[in-house]
C-alpha cells in the first residue's frame, strides 16, 4: 500500500527516508544519545542555545573532505584539472577562506563575488568570471585585477570587453562559453545548456565568434567553457556536452586557431533524498574520455557538490497546528526568506530532530511550513517524520549550497545567524542581523517630515 506521503505528494513515490537512513548517508552528522545531533562532533543544540534560531551551520571539515574526494577522482582519471569553486553556492568569507587555504580557485559571476573571493585570499590568477550580464564596471574591475580568465557569453560582450581592454592597453584572456544544446535532465529552473536557455553563445556561432575574438585587439581567446545546469546526477549529459566541445576544439584548431583551455563548468548533483549522488569519478571520466587527449588545460567549477552537504539550517517548532486534512501544520521559525529552495524548485531537504529522544518519537505525516505570509512558504508536504512538539529543534539538511546566500529579508525578517563548525570546534561567523539594519539604508524624503514623528 502506498504511504500517506506518497498519496499526498505526487513527486514522492517511495516512503520518506527515516532519520537513521538520512544519517547513514551523511558521515559528518551523527546522533548522540545525550548530546543529540552533532555536525563534525559539535552538538547543534549548543549552537542553537547560544545563537538562537534560525541559524545556519556550515562544516569546514566536510568541505575539505569533499574537495579532497573530488581531487582524488580527478587524479584517478589521470586529469590535472584546476578547481574553481562556484562562489554563488555559498559566498561566506569563512567558506571562501576554507577553500582558499586548500588551494581552490574561484568562479565568480559579479563584481561583488569577485571582491569577496579576493578578500578571502583567492589570488586573481585563480579566478574566472562567468555570467551573461557583466557591466562595464565589473569588466574593468576584472581587467584591473588581472584575473585568470573571463568567460564571455555573447557576441556583444566580446566587442565590449575588447574595447574596454584595448582602451587600457590590455588584452583580456577569454574563453567563449558555448551553449551545447544538451538537456541536463534537471529541474527546469536550473538547466542552462539548452538552446532556449539564455546562457552561452549559440552552438552554430561558436567557431565564427572565436575567430572574431582572435581578430579583436583587446582579446586573447584561449578556449571554451560549457556549463549545462545544476544538480545533475546522471553522467550522460556531461558526456554529451563534453563530446560536443571536443568536436568544436578540433574544428577550431583545424581552422588555424590555438585552443589551450576548456572550462568544463559545474553541475554535479548531491543526494538530497535517496537518489544516488552525482559521482565525482563518473564526472572525471566523462571529462577524461572526451577531452583528456587534446593537450588542454582543464578546469571545473563545482559549487553545490562541495558545500551543500556541509550546511544545515537549525530551526525551532513554534506551533503545531491542526488542519482540515488531518495532517498537522508544523510551523517553524525559519521561512522561505531563509531557505528558498523548497518554494522555488519544490526541492526536497531532509529534516531531522536535533534531540535523540525527539528522533525516536513515532513517525507521523506533517506539513512543515514557515511563518512567511505565502502559501509557498513550505519546507515539506505530508512528510513522514518523528512527531514534533512545539519547541523542538530541527535541522534542515543539505542547505550549505544556495541556502543562506539566497536569503532575503521578506516580511522584515532579519538575516539569520551563521556558525561554522570545524571538526570539534565552532565559531559564530555571522551575527543575527539587527532589526534596525533592515531600514538602515532607507531614506524618508524631507517633505514627509521626520520618519518617527507622529503623522
Ligand atoms: N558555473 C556556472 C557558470 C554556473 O552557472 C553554476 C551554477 C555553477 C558553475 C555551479 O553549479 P553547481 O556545481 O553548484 O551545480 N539556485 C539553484 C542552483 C543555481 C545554479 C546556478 N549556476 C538551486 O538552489 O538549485
Amino acid at each position: 500500500m502506498a504511504s500517506l506521503s506518497a498519496l499526498l505528494h505526487p513527486a514522492a513515490t517511495e516512503p520518506d527516508p527515516t532519520v537513521a537512513e538520512l544519517l547513514a548517508g551523511r558521515p559528518d552528522l551523527r546522533m548522540d544519545a545525550l548530546d543529540g545531533l552533532l555536525l563534525e562532533g559539535v552538538p547543534l543544540a549548543a549552537i542553537a542555545a547560544e545563537l538562537g534560531t534560525p541559524t545556519w551551520v556550515t562544516g569546514a571539515g566536510t568541505i575539505r573532505r569533499r574537495l579532497a574526494r573530488l581531487r582524488a577522482a580527478l587524479a584517478e582519471a589521470g586529469l590535472e584539472a584546476s578547481i574553481h569553486y562556484a562562489v554563488k553556492a555559498n559566498d561566506h568569507l569563512a567558506v571562501l577562506r576554507t577553500l582558499a587555504l586548500e588551494g581552490a580557485g574561484a568562479d565568480v559571476v559579479s563584481g561583488g563575488e569577485l571582491r569577496r573571493a579576493v578578500r578571502a585570499g583567492i589570488g586573481p590568477g585563480h579566478i574566472v568570471f562567468s555570467g551573461v550580464g557583466k557591466s562595464d564596471d565589473e569588466l574593468r574591475l576584472a581587467l584591473s585585477l588581472g584575473i585568470a580568465q573571463i568567460n564571455v557569453e555573447s557576441a556583444e560582450e566580446l566587442e565590449r570587453l575588447s574595447a574596454l581592454a584595448a582602451a587600457g592597453g590590455q588584452r583580456a584572456r577569454i574563453v567563449l562559453r558555448v551553449n551545447p544544446d544538451v538537456d541536463a535532465g534537471t529541474h527546469e529552473k536550473i538547466t542552462t545548456g539548452r538552446a532556449d536557455n539564455k546562457f552561452g553563445v549559440a552552438w552554430s556561432d561558436a567557431a565564427s565568434l572565436y575567430a572574431r575574438a582572435a581578430a579583436l585587439p583587446g582579446l586573447e581567446p584561449v578556449g571554451f567553457a560549457v556549463h549545462i545546469g545544476s544538480q545533475i546526477t546522471d553522467p550522460a549529459p556531461f558526456r554529451a556536452a563534453y563530446a560536443r566541445v571536443a568536436e568544436l576544439v578540433r574544428a577550431v584548431r583545424a581552422s588555424g586557431h590555438a585552443v589551450s583551455v576548456v572550462d568544463c563548468g559545474g553541475g554535479l548533483g548531491i543526494s538530497y533524498r535517496d537518489e544516488p549522488e552525482g559521482s565525482p569519478r563518473a564526472f572525471a571520466h566523462a571529462i577524461r574520455l572526451a577531452l583528456g587527449d587534446l593537450g588542454l588545460q582543464l578546469a571545473i567549477e563545482p559549487g553545490r557538490w562541495l558545500v551543500a552537504p556541509a550546511g544545515l539550517l537549525l530551526t525551532r517548532v513554534l506551533f503545531v497546528k491542526h488542519s482540515a486534512d488531518g495532517v498537522p501544520f508544523v510551523v517553524l521559525d525559519a521561512g522561505m526568506n531563509d531557505l528558498a529552495r523548497p518554494s522555488l524548485y519544490d526541492a526536497w531537504h531532509g529534516i531531522v530532530p536535533v534531540s535523540a529522544r525527539a528522533a525516536l518519537a513515532p513517525a507521523e505525516a506533517a506539513h512543515l511550513v514557515g511563518p512567511v505570509c505565502e502559501t509557498g512558504d513550505r519546507f515539506a508536504q505530508a512528510r513522514l517524520l518523528p512527531r514534533l512538539a512545539p519547541g523542538a529543534l530541527v535541522a534542515i539538511l543539505d542547505a550549505g549550497a544556495y541556502g543562506a546566500v539566497m536569503s532575503s529579508t521578506y516580511n522584515a525578517r532579519p538575516l539569520a545567524a551563521q556558525a561554522m563548525v570545524d571538526d570539534g570546534r565552532w565559531s559564530t561567523i555571522r551575527q543575527r542581523q539587527e532589526v534596525e539594519a533592515l531600514w538602515a539604508g532607507e531614506i524618508v524624503p524631507d517633505w514627509l517630515g521626520p520618519a518617527d514623528a507622529p503623522p
